[in-house]
């Protein structure tokens, strides 16, 4: 069944006016104040899901997916969450087949989408891209996908997300990113937002994948005790949240170099022996072989709820950015 919902009565919704109608292109953008309202949204969000299915609040709008990159969670999460607020998508998700094939421009094809559309969702493999698409659009909202190694914001907002739902809180944790940290947009995101919380964090990759400077600074710049290791075994112990990652090999520039890395951090069983009782285990998904499927089974392993709190998470953004316009 559904339900017609204002959103001015979800929970928060009213904290969280500044998201109506704004382009959501960085985490650099939310206050802890702002997310706790999106985290309420989300809440609300999956007791509704669960109670009735779907929502009336959205019915009428559009939204455009518009991806130069492949994807599986975000883009269809993007979809369910507004085909369960009542809303449509249109979507733009090949680039073989759509005119980026005959050399249409970014600027041009976000224009094409966002004139049969009330929102767009736009994924692209340069950093810089999303904020270039948005600027072209002063009258849609655009929400960053993923652009390059630059961020991936939708996703630090379910990582977090995900950690209050299942830690119960974000203060006091050690959290350790493990991989890729020079491609992966994802821990650069999350990283960032993590900074407005009190928390400790650790790096650990090949020191030829380590975390970017500019990350590390802005991190720094907040007052967050950050340490870099290559070595797992040697802050594993201590780790609340440990957050693997994919070995990026789409930027990589030499195959060499990813084949080297490959099996550089695999979660095994044995290794989680060493690891605390409540530690979660996060990863953004796709994962190649960064976590031995016998994981799974593991209490701890947390990752396929992430993926599922994303929709919750993708609603309550749409909803704040449509709800009221
Ligand atoms: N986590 C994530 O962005 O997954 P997809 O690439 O499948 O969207």
């Amino acid at each position: 069944s559904t339900a017609s919902s204002d959103p001015n009565l979800l929970v928060g919704a009213s904290q969280g006016d500044r998201l109506q109608h704004q382009s959501v292109l960085s985490v650099s953008q939310f206050t802890r104040t702002e997310l706790h309202a999106l985290f309420g949204v989300a809440q609300e969000m999956r007791q509704m899901v669960n109670r009735m299915g779907m929502l009336d609040l959205l019915r009428g709008r559009v939204l455009a997916l518009v991806f130069y990159e492949p994807s599986t969670r975000t883009a269809c999460s993007f979809a369910a969450a507004m085909q369960r607020l009542g809303g449509t998508v249109i979507q733009m998700t090949d680039v073989q087949t759509s005119s980026v094939s005959k050399g249409e421009s970014l600027t041009d094809t976000v224009r094409t989408m966002a004139s049969y559309a009330d929102i767009v969702v736009l994924r692209h493999p340069e950093a810089g891209a999303a904020e270039r698409a948005a600027r072209a659009l002063p009258k849609t909202p655009l929400i960053n996908a993923g652009d390059g190694t630059g961020e991936h914001p939708t996703q630090a907002l379910l990582d977090v997300f995900t950690i209050r739902e299942e830690l119960g809180t974000v203060n006091g944790l050690v959290i350790t990113f493990v991989g890729d940290l020079r491609h992966g947009r994802t821990v650069h995101s999350l990283a960032r937002l993590l900074a407005l919380y009190q928390v400790r964090i650790n790096y650990v990759s090949p020191r030829e994948l380590s975390m970017p400077s500019e990350v590390l600074e802005d991190v720094a710049s907040r007052g967050v005790e950050q340490r870099e290791y290559t070595n797992l075994d040697d802050c594993i112990a201590e780790t609340d949240v440990l957050y693997m990652t994919r070995l990026q090999r789409e930027r990589f520039a030499d195959p060499n170099s990813y084949e080297r890395f490959h099996s550089s951090y695999v979660i095994t069983p044995r290794i989680l022996t060493r690891a605390k009782d409540t530690m979660i285990v996060m990863h953004p998904l796709p994962r190649v072989n960064e976590i031995a499927p016998e994981v799974d089974s593991d209490p701890r392993a947390v990752y396929f709820r992430q993926m599922e709190y994303g929709m919750y998470v993708r609603m309550a953004l749409l909803a704040m950015v449509l709800g009221r316009s």
